[in-house]
């Protein structure tokens, strides 16, 4: 008796275990669904959905989410910023903050200093990383990333985007797009299109040529949703030609989704939409953050006074709206679904683990930018006897906190100070904050209650007490500053630090600068100091590779994506004044054209102070037997540019090539150059390597508003090889049949 009913026990615990294996079997399928399954999927579902079903997952149910449909088994959808790291998580129905206290993350380096890469493996690396934080976090949409172009240096949010040509941002943010994707998560590039600035965003409409809008403000869109084939796209706060970008015909029905075949979802930026019968004809698929005031009576039921909610579903129930605009918005929403929270494929994520950590290391070591070195001023060696003062106030202060929807939460961040203090271990580090700005919430800067003379003299005794100076200031994530919301009203330097910086120099032979800033600055002040780092925002990770920096341990190999102009008149938005920057409070025209930054300083021959593309080594590069393949072309042609990079100095380094094309003698505006193709390669000491890049003829195409769309132009062409725009080795003489 007892044996058969021991063996009873066995099979049934034997039959547990294979059950349990095929469940978990089936649920770990190998492959994500194809669009085909997906849409079948989709069409088989749309028919069961009420109409008041699909009408409510058009639009928000909190503050971050839209709801799902419970009786069929259908989830929410949530969301969270931004392009840098996982947001804390907001509250229901207010921007507070929920408390939680399990929700810190790792934040990674500010898009513009994976721009200074210049190297698309880190992109893909960032979005790998940060899909998997966000995985963990359980969001179904990263809103992120951005890509508006960098056209003026005052834009309050260019530290969230790629920088000023649209190539770079193109090639950079595709492989982020796809890193992101791999884990089951949507990115959402934003904003589409045209918010290159905060000034006025809610409300300015901006007016540019069909040239510009293609050649400069949309390629890096087009990419994403071609090359990257992004999930979701968010819609800009401002207008376009007189429609507001979240429901807009020009950018959303006929360019992203007819002509590009976007499949994805359209989303508001919050509080974005501003009309019912245009969020329905013309693209918003999912409305988020409408502002309440007026439109509803209280939070109970705000959001069904969404303009996508009650008034949508009337505006189909009485006939005066077809059901099939609906169905096409649901068809998005659950194509997003099944990429992402009906996904079976799904795995748990990852958050704040040595990999994202050393990924937030790297991409933060090699975007830091060396803008000058004279007297070998760094690398600085940690040798006995030596005191190095730290000063400055972004010595110490967060960079993770402000800035508006990117700030974040870090399980960890590591300041400038706190990065040097660990690695010098033989000199002595000694700190003064220099200057204090009080600290930096959202709307407004709570004044310092430190004595700013008695800060100064304090840095200036410290100084002197040091062999050499490092001077650590900038900009920061204040409003008015580099924060959304606003822009920088002025484009020097703040807080008076230009008068510190003169007085550090007066008690100090060698003084050095790390630059902490999203954005171009006034450099009245670069005489005095012996070397400049350009070190962006740089997240958890910065102190880290500021001192890897600092010290030499690596090698700095970023490169400006954005030009330095010497003087704010000097750069193309402002040129034009207010009409063109910021506007008259309705209206604004990108008077500048295509010539968006180190176009407007080569085609007027107005030198920056810094140019794109421009970075220095500790190494020493040349440039030699530069030769493209052919000197004939056919549009359906690839140039191949080579040469070799010769590492001519006695350290490891990475260098980057780039190859701008100009057209001689065109019959069309054109800016002088362009960049086309770039690649970064490492060399050890005293090594030659070769390096070749392929360029598409048709890239050379621009765009004939004649024809509204893109033609290629026969006849010469000159290609500039070099190691920044302002840098160039040489140019070859190129024609195309
Ligand atoms: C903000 C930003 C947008 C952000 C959204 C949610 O206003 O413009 O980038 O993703 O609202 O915070």
């Amino acid at each position: 008796m007892k044996n058969t009913i021991k063996h009873q026990y066995v099979v049934a615990l034997l039959l547990s275990v294979i059950t349990c294996s095929t469940m978990f079997s089936q649920n770990k399928s190998s492959k994500n669904f194809s669009i085909d399954e997906i849409n079948t999927k989709v069409d088989s579902i749309l028919p069961l959905l009420t109409l008041e079903e699909k009408v409510a997952m058009c639009h928000a149910q909190s503050k971050f989410s839209t709801p799902g449909v419970d009786r069929l088994g259908i989830p929410e959808i949530w969301m969270s910023d931004g392009p840098h790291g996982v947001r804390a998580e907001i509250s229901w129905d207010s921007w507070d903050y929920a408390g939680w206290t399990n929700d810190s993350i790792t934040a990674f380096p500010a898009l513009t200093c994976l721009a200074a890469t210049f190297r698309p493996e880190l992109s893909a690396q960032y979005g790998m990383s940060v899909g998997e934080e966000a995985l963990y976090r359980e969001k179904d949409v990263l809103l992120g990333p951005g890509v508006n172009i960098y056209r003026t240096p005052l834009n309050g949010r260019n530290f969230e985007y790629l920088g000023e040509d649209p190539y770079l941002a193109s090639k950079m943010v595709v492989p982020y797009i796809k890193g992101v994707q791999k884990n089951g998560v949507a990115a959402c590039v934003k904003h589409y299109a045209l918010n290159n600035q905060e000034h006025w965003r809610n409300i300015i409409n901006v007016e540019v040529s069909d040239r510009a809008l293609h050649e400069i403000y949309l390629p890096a869109f087009k990419a994403s949703v071609q090359e990257a084939g992004v999930w979701s796209i968010m819609g800009a706060y401002n207008k376009v030609r007189g429609q507001f970008a979240c429901h807009n015909e020009l950018l959303l029905n006929d360019i992203l989704k007819k002509d590009w075949g976007f499949d994805g979802v359209v989303i508001s930026d919050w509080s974005g939409a501003h009309s019912t019968e245009e969020s329905a004809l013309y693209g918003l698929d999912m409305e988020m953050g409408t502002g309440t005031d007026g439109l509803g009576t209280s939070t109970a039921n705000h959001y069904d006074h969404y303009y996508l909610a009650s008034p949508f579903l009337k505006a189909i129930k009485n006939g005066d709206m077809d059901e099939a605009l609906v169905n096409d918005k649901v068809r998005r929403i659950l194509r997003l679904m099944y990429r992402t929270n009906m996904n079976p494929n799904k795995a748990l994520g990852k958050i704040n683990n040595k990999e994202h950590h050393d990924v937030a290391r790297k991409i933060a070591t090699e975007g830091i930018v060396l803008l000058k070195n004279e007297n070998n001023f760094f690398p600085i060696e940690d040798k006995e006897g030596l005191t190095i003062a730290v000063i400055g106030e972004n010595a110490t202060r967060s960079m993770t906190a402000g800035g508006g929807s990117s700030e974040l939460k870090p399980k960890f961040e590591i300041s400038p100070l706190e990065g040097l203090k660990q690695r010098y271990k033989k000199a002595k580090i000694i700190h003064a904050m220099g200057y204090h700005t009080g600290s930096s919430v959202y709307d407004n800067i709570i004044p310092s209650n430190l004595n700013q003379d008695s800060l100064r003299i304090e840095a200036i005794a410290t100084a002197k007490k040091a062999d050499i100076v490092l001077y650590v200031g900038g900009l920061n994530k204040s409003h008015l500053q580099d924060c959304e919301g606003d822009d920088r009203q002025s484009y020097e330097l703040p807080y008076n630090q230009e008068e510190l910086i003169n007085q550090l120099k007066a008690v100090s032979p060698k003084l050095g600068m790390l630059l902490v800033t999203g954005n171009a600055v006034e450099t009245p002040w670069l005489s005095k100091v012996d070397g400049l780092l350009q070190t962006w925002y740089l997240g958890s990770m910065a102190g880290h590779a500021i001192a890897d920096v600092v010290s030499g341990d690596v090698n700095p190999s970023g490169k400006l994506p954005f030009s330095f102009p010497k003087k704010l008149k000097d750069n193309g938005a402002h040129f034009y004044g207010e009409i063109s920057y910021p506007g008259d409070g309705t209206n604004q025209y990108y008077k500048e054209d295509i010539l968006v930054g180190y176009r407007w300083h080569d085609t007027k021959k107005i030198a920056s102070q810094y140019a794109f593309g421009y970075g220095l080594s500790y190494t020493k590069f040349s440039l030699s037997n530069i030769k493209a393949d052919q000197n004939k072309y056919n549009t359906k042609d690839n140039i191949t540019v080579s040469c070799s990079i010769n590492n001519t100095g006695n350290l490891e380094g990475d260098e980057v090539v780039q190859v701008y094309i100009g057209k001689k003698n065109s019959k069309v505006k054109r800016a002088l150059k362009e960049l086309k193709g770039f690649n970064k390669a490492s060399l050890t000491k005293g090594e030659s390597k070769n390096v070749s890049i392929s360029i598409p003829v048709s890239s050379l195409a621009y765009y004939n508003e004649s024809i509204s769309d893109w033609s290629i132009e026969k006849g010469d062409y000159l290609i500039y090889v070099g190691n920044a725009s302002n840098n160039i080795s040489k140019t070859i003489k190129i024609s195309v049949q």
